[in-house]
C-alpha cells in the first residue's frame, strides 16, 4: 500500500505530493521537506482502520444539543466566545504585536481558573518570572494559574498530557518549535505543524487550547491566517495603538455567532471591560463640527453608536487623496461615485479623509448614509444637528435600501439622548416614541432635504 506522504515548502508553505529541489510556488531552493506527524505518545498503527461510530441525525435529541461552556465572568469576553468557553475546542487569538493579547489572555486565564478550571499558561516569549511580574501588575497573583516557559512542542504536549488541564494557553504559536519540521520557528510550516498538533491534542484529550498569533500590518505569510481553518474559533484583537480602546472580534466561531465584538479599555492595570461602548465612543464630542455624523450601527448582536468624521479639502495633487481609517476604501469610492453621478455633488480635485472615531472598524453597509452625510457636511462646511443619528444603505442607483434592526438602533440612540434620526425607508412601523424619525427613499432626496438645494 502506498504511503501517504506530503511535502511542504518551509518558505511559503506550499504543499506538494512530490519532492523537488526548488519550490514551484515561491522559487526558493532546498526548502521542500517531508511533512511528518508528531505525537507525545507511542506511534499509532495506521493500517487496518477501525469502524467509526455514526449516529442518526434524528437521534440528536439524545445527544447534548448545546456544548457545555465555562463562563469567564467577563461579559465582553463571554459574549465573543458565544456564551463561554467550550470544552475540547481550539481557539486562535490574533492581533498586532503589542496590542494586548498576552494581557488579555493572562487576565482570562485568571478568571477561568477562579471559576474552577485547571489552567496552564505557556509562554514562549517571556520567562515565567516575567509573566509573574505582569500578573502582579494586573493584581492576579491570587489566581491558581500554572505557568510554564517552553517552546518545544513535544515537551509541551507531554506536559499537557501529564498535567491534564482544562484550558491551555499558548503564547504565541509563532514561537513554537516542532522538532520534526525542518524550518525555523515562526515559518509557515512550523506554525502550521504546531497549530495542527495542538488542535488535534485538544480534540483527543478534551481540553480547550487557546493559541496566540501575531499578525503584522502586511498580513505576514507566517501569520495566523494559515491556522484559521484548523481551529474552531478565531478572534481578532484590534485597536489603534494611540487609543485606549481594544476590540475583540469573533471572525469565525463554530460554537456561536461570528461578528460579535467585545470592547475593552487598556488601563494601567490591564484591560477593563467597557459595558456601554456607545457612551464611550461618543464621549469626547464637542459642539457639532462640519463632517461629524453619528452613525447608529449594530455590532454583532448589539447596537453601537459611533462618530464618523470627514475632512474634504482642495487637493494640490493631480490625483486627489482618498484616505480611510475604520471603513472600507472601495466602499468609500462607491459612495463618492454615487454622490457625483446621482446627486450632482462632485469630489473631483478634492482630497477626502474619512475616519471612524475611537479606533472602531465598521463593515456594515448600513453606515453608507452616515458616511455620505459626513462627506457632504465636510464638503459644504455645514454641520449637522448634534442630536441626530443617521443610518441606511446606499445602492448604486442612488436609492436607499432598508437595513435590519431599525428598532434597536433607535432605542440605543434614544438611550443616549438623541432626539432625531434619519434613515433609509423601511416597511415596518416603529414605536420608538422619543425619536423623531425621518425615512427617505433616495440619496438625492436626502441631500436636498438635509443640505438644501444646490
Ligand atoms: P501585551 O499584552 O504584551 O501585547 P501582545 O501580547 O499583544 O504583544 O501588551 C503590551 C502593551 O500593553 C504594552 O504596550 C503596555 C500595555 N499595557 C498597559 O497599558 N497596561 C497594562 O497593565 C499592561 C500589562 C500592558
Ligand atoms: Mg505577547
Amino acid at each position: 500500500m502506498a504511503k501517504n506522504i506530503s511535502y511542504s515548502c518551509s518558505a511559503c508553505g506550499a504543499v506538494t505530493t512530490k519532492w523537488s529541489g526548488r519550490c514551484e510556488s515561491c522559487g526558493e531552493w532546498n526548502t521542500i521537506h517531508e511533512d511528518k506527524a508528531i505525537s507525545s505518545g507511542p506511534k499509532k498503527k495506521t493500517l487496518g482502520g477501525h469502524r467509526g461510530k455514526t449516529i442518526n441525525l434524528t437521534d440528536l435529541a439524545t445527544e447534548e444539543k448545546e456544548p457545555p461552556r465555562t463562563h469567564a465572568g467577563v461579559g465582553e469576553l463571554d459574549r465573543v466566545l458565544g456564551g463561554g468557553l467550550v470544552k475540547a475546542s481550539a481557539l486562535l487569538v490574533g492581533g498586532d504585536p503589542g496590542i494586548g493579547k498576552s494581557t488579555l489572555l493572562l487576565q482570562a486565564a485568571a478568571r477561568f481558573a477562579r471559576n474552577g478550571l485547571k489552567v496552564i499558561y505557556i509562554s514562549g516569549e517571556e520567562s515565567s518570572a516575567q509573566v509573574q511580574m505582569r500578573a502582579r501588575r494586573l493584581g492576579l497573583t491570587e489566581s491558581p494559574v500554572q505557568l510554564a516557559s517552553e517552546t518545544n512542542l513535544r515537551d509541551i504536549l507531554t506536559t499537557l498530557e501529564t498535567e491534564k488541564p482544562d484550558l491551555a494557553i499558548i503564547d504565541s504559536i509563532q514561537t513554537m518549535w516542532a522538532d520534526n519540521v525542518e524550518s525555523a520557528p515562526g515559518s509557515v510550516s512550523q506554525v502550521r505543524a504546531s497549530a495542527h498538533e495542538l488542535t488535534n491534542f485538544a480534540k483527543r484529550h478534551g481540553i480547550a487550547v487557546i493559541m496566540v498569533g501575531h499578525v503584522t500590518k502586511e498580513g505576514a505569510i507566517a501569520g495566523p491566517r494559515v491556522v484559521e481553518h484548523m481551529v474552531d474559533t478565531v478572534l481578532y484583537f484590534e485597536g489603534e495603538r494611540g487609543h485606549q480602546f481594544r476590540i475583540l472580534r469573533a471572525v469565525k466561531n463554530r460554537f456561536g455567532p461570528a461578528d460579535e465584538i467585545g470592547v475593552f479599555e487598556m488601563t494601567g492595570k490591564g484591560l477593563a471591560e467597557v459595558k456601554n461602548p456607545s457612551a464611550l465612543f461618543l464621549s469626547d464630542r464637542g459642539d457639532p463640527a462640519p463632517g461629524s455624523v453619528v452613525f447608529a450601527g449594530i455590532e454583532g448582536s448589539r447596537p453601537m453608536l459611533c462618530e464618523i468624521q470627514a475632512l474634504v479639502a482642495p487637493s494640490p495633487h493631480s490625483q486627489p487623496r482618498r484616505s480611510v481609517v475604520g471603513w472600507d476604501g472601495g466602499r468609500l469610492a462607491m459612495i463618492l461615485a454615487v454622490l457625483e453621478s446621482r446627486c450632482g455633488v462632485p469630489f473631483a480635485g478634492l482630497d477626502v479623509y474619512l475616519n471612524v472615531a475611537g479606533g472602531l472598524r465598521i463593515s456594515e453597509p448600513a453606515a453608507d448614509l452616515a458616511i455620505a452625510a459626513s462627506l457632504i457636511s465636510a464638503r459644504e462646511d455645514a454641520a449637522l444637528p448634534k442630536d441626530t443619528v443617521i443610518f441606511g444603505e446606499i445602492s448604486l442607483s442612488g436609492a436607499l435600501r432598508p437595513v435590519a434592526q431599525t428598532e434597536n438602533r433607535l432605542k440605543e440612540a434614544e438611550k443616549l439622548g438623541f432626539t432625531s434620526a434619519i434613515s433609509s425607508h423601511s416597511h415596518k412601523k416603529h414605536a420608538t416614541s422619543g425619536i423623531n424619525l425621518r425615512q427617505m427613499t433616495d440619496l438625492a432626496g436626502f441631500v436636498e432635504e438635509v443640505f438644501g438645494a444646490r
